[in-house]
């Protein structure tokens, strides 16, 4: 005979219910780049989209944004630290090797009851973040989950490099991850991949276990992102218009069924570009890489903290995310959003 406790458990459906984000106050705009490396405001808006990005004063760190947006987004939900049961923090840029920024972020916010990890999927880190707290949540193995995308990209930038330094930016997202009490608001399904092929294409070399920190590996500027932003670009285009297809055709869905569009911020043609094959007209498309440039993982939260405060994202709405990022790792949810309505 089959006991309560050796059941298996029903999956519930997980839901956002909250959001918040962070970026330090300090601006680096298109003209403050034109003094560093051989570069134009008009070349770097026509090529990405990009006016400005917020960036940390030496001594932040990736943990201290988390934190801002993290202590934002419980506070949203109606909940204080100690009520989070898992935290899983998307991050390229650590505070360090380990403890992991998920151990750091616990011990600043006060949640007292939680475990965690950092999750390494670069610009998918956020996507990936939140497709693993919406597992774990609905198999009833955690409660109230804590998914942050964050990075200080502008530790690990080349500032000679004009081909990476007018990319990036610093900033932080977090969610708060419960079950749906009502069963037409919350994550559908998702749909993720890797091509580690695609490794040498955008990656930061030193300071692992391949090339350890060392005066040669300063010397040959191992330890700054470097790019291949053509095949970057090409595997972008052509992989963010595919994993929505495949994650909306399993769903007996097309472009015309999905109300927003939030993808990762990496440049505004890529997104237009995919969007366009998607047949998801400009209306249902979120781009706000002109005020924050690419922040990694932290671009989603972002974009669809935006899309809130300015009424684009409404209860009930069918949200599509995807993100395409260094591995390649390539992700996309579906959700219908609605987030908790607090006193
Ligand atoms: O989150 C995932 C991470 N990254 C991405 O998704 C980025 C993907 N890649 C891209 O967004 C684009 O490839 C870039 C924005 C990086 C570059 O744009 P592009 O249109 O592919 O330019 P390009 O690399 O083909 O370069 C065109 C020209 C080159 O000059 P020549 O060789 O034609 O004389 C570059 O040297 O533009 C030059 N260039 C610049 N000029 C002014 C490259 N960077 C700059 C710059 N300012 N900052």
């Amino acid at each position: 005979m089959v006991t309560a406790a050796q059941a298996p458990r029903t999956l519930r459906r997980a839901r956002i219910t909250s959001l918040a984000t962070y970026v330090p106050p300090r601006l680096l705009t298109n003209a403050d780049l034109e003094k560093l490396v051989d570069t134009n405001d008009e070349w770097i808006l026509q090529r990405t989209g990009i006016r400005e990005r917020h960036v940390v004063d030496p001594g932040v760190a990736t943990s201290d944004l988390a934190k801002e947006a993290s202590l934002a987004a419980i506070a949203r939900a109606g909940l204080t630290p100690a009520d989070i049961d898992f935290i899983v923090v998307g991050t390229t840029t650590p505070d360090m090797a380990f403890p992991s920024t998920a151990c750091l972020l616990q011990a600043k916010i006060g949640a007292t009851h939680a475990w965690g990890y950092d999750l390494s999927a670069a610009c998918s880190g956020f996507t990936y973040g939140l497709t693993t707290a919406a597992q774990i949540v609905a198999a009833g193995g955690s409660q109230r989950a804590l998914v942050v995308g964050a990075d200080v990209m502008s530790s690990i930038i080349d500032y000679t490099d004009r081909t990476t330094c007018v990319l990036f930016g610093d900033g932080a997202g977090a969610v708060v991850v419960e079950a749906s009490d009502d069963p037409e608001i919350g994550i559908i399904d998702f749909e993720n991949y890797v091509d580690g092929h695609g490794g040498h294409a955008l990656r930061m070399p030193g300071g692992g276990s391949l090339h350890p920190a060392s005066h040669k590996t300063i010397d040959e500027r191992l330890h700054y992102v470097k790019q291949d932003g053509a095949a970057v670009f090409k595997f972008a285009v052509r992989n963010t218009e595919e994993v929505c297809r495949r994650l909306l055709e399993r769903n007996n869905l097309d472009g015309r069924d999905v109300d927003l569009f939030v993808s990762h911020q990496a440049n505004r043609r890529i997104i237009k570009s995919a969007a366009e094959k998607l047949g998801l007209g400009e209306e249902k498309v979120v781009i706000n890489i002109e005020r924050f440039g690419n922040t990694t993982a932290g671009t989603i939260p972002l974009a669809l903290n935006d899309a809130v405060n300015d009424g684009r994202l409404k209860r009930g709405d069918l949200l599509l995310i995807a993100s395409v990022g260094a591995g390649f790792t390539v992700g996309a949810l579906l959700m219908r959003w609605g987030l908790k309505e607090t006193p």
